[in-house]
């Protein structure tokens, strides 16, 4: 089998090589990949978002399955232009990814298949969203773009004058262009947010290991969000009846829902849930694997990842056997660049990566990294995603850490606490 990945990032190098583990792989592709997809795969010179010169190279190299890692390729219809070439791959089709791709489709979704999500408006134009946001009593509310704006497009706003600053820079500056058309206000729910992940081919729902990730850039959840700083899994707070009342209410309107309004779903569909005192609440759908939870989570899964994607490219997923889990758990910690998620610089030569490759237990996933005259370049915010298993939870978290030393280049840093809030939940 011929595969090809579209995307740079961690994802798109754990899926690499998770891939590339298996028998049935011959050949993997990565546009445009990294430095550590180099290692894995043949790197293209190709953007994620160049549709018509990916359908050209899987045309000419005869691609078996293309593996679509971010959702910006999605959201603009790259799994139509392959299916109309008829050309095997694996995520939703534009329709589908509009549920990542527009809040105001998702929270639609979400109302018509009562899903529990939060409370929220949808607004046209900035006077109508400022009136509101004047005319309410002075609440925590998330003001949130409508579209894609490369996770960015959230403010929690501790203030009404926050939330009248967020409508301003998002609908009257459109700091993130037209996906700040529209905007979705809502109430601001408490709790712990956790990452719950199922493939689908629009009938069958077959849901992955739980996972946790950080969005917040400093410890204790301090600071600004980003990304994803880090992750792991399981999360304890899910407990199995807890997972079945999360595919029963979540995961089964939402598949379903997709079906009736003619817009089936396949891939992978993430829900972003917090876990508030009246139960489990949609914060996000995301289309596609998160970005850091598919490190720990790939590297949990013991099955051949190739026939799953493929059975589900094909709309077969209910041919497919159970998945098979390390049931050790593991964490994923994101080494960053200075002043990520503000700016920051790129080019910093990489130091350590073997050594910390030594550690037992850990893979070194890159994120934004590219190779330059046999070097490893930064070249990202989110640099590596340096990730471990281990007998217990705490033993995965040290030997992450661990490796995380060896590692250095000029401002590197990361949250040293990825993991800790699973421990009140575990008598490790
Ligand atoms: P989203 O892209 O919708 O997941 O939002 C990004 C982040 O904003 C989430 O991971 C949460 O940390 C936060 N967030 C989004 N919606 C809410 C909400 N209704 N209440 C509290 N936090 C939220
Ligand atoms: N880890 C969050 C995301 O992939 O959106």
């Amino acid at each position: 089998m011929k595969i090809l990945i579209v995307g740079q990032g961690g994802r798109e190098h754990a899926l690499a090589w998770k891939l590339r583990s298996s028998p049935l792989v011959k050949e993997i592709f990565c546009a445009p990949g990294n430095a550590g997809t180099a290692l894995e795969a043949v790197n293209l010179e190709l953007a994620a978002t160049d549709i018509a010169g990916l359908l050209d190279f899987a045309r000419k190299e005869r691609i078996d399955l293309t593996v679509v890692g971010p959702e910006a390729p999605l959201v603009a219809g790259l799994v139509d232009a392959f299916d109309k070439e008829g050309l095997r791959v694996f995520g939703p089709s534009r329709q589908a990814a509009e549920l990542e791709g527009s809040k105001v489709f998702a929270k639609d979704v979400m109302r018509s298949a009562a899903i529990p999500t939060a409370e929220s408006q949808v607004f046209n134009n900035a006077d109508a969203a400022e009136a509101y946001v004047e005319g309410r009593e002075e609440t925590r509310l998330v003001v949130k773009a409508d579209g894609l704006a490369s996770g960015k497009g959230v403010t929690v706003c501790q203030s009404r004058a926050e939330a009248l600053d967020a409508i301003r820079r998002i609908m009257r500056g459109r700091e993130f262009g037209d996906a700040g058309a529209k905007l979705v206000i809502e109430e601001c729910l408490d709790g712990e947010e956790v990452s719950i992940l199922a493939l689908t081919d629009g009938e069958t729902i077959i849901p992955l290991e739980t996972s946790q990730d950080h969005k917040a850039a400093y410890d204790e959840d301090k600071g600004p969000n980003t990304g994803g700083m880090g992750a792991y899994s399981p999360a304890p707070q899910i407990s199995p009846l807890m997972m079945d009342n999360i595919i029963g209410q979540i995961l089964v309107p939402a598949v379903h829902a997709m079906k009736r309004r003619n817009r089936p779903f396949k891939g992978v569909l993430y829900a972003g849930l917090m876990m508030s005192y009246q139960g489990p609440k949609v914060l996000e759908f995301n289309v596609r694997f998160g970005d850091p939870e598919a490190q720990p989570l790939l590297m949990r899964l013991k099955s051949d990842l190739a026939p799953v994607l493929m059975a589900l490219a094909e709309g077969r997923l209910g041919e497919i056997d159970a998945l098979q889990w390390d049931k050790r758990p593991s964490v994923c910690v994101v080494m960053a660049a200075e002043g990520y998620p503000g700016d920051y610089p790129k080019g910093q030569v990489i130091r350590g990566l073997d050594e910390a490759a030594q550690v037992e237990g850990v893979k070194v996933f890159h994120a934004g990294t590219t190779l330059k005259n046999g070097q490893v370049l930064t070249n990202g915010g989110r640099v590596l995603g340096v990730t471990a298993i281990g007998d217990r939870l705490g033993d995965a978290k040290l030997r992450a850490y661990q490796a995380v030393k060896h590692i250095r280049w000029p401002g590197a840093w990361c949250r040293h606490d990825i993991s800790d809030k699973a421990r009140q939940y575990l008598r490790e």
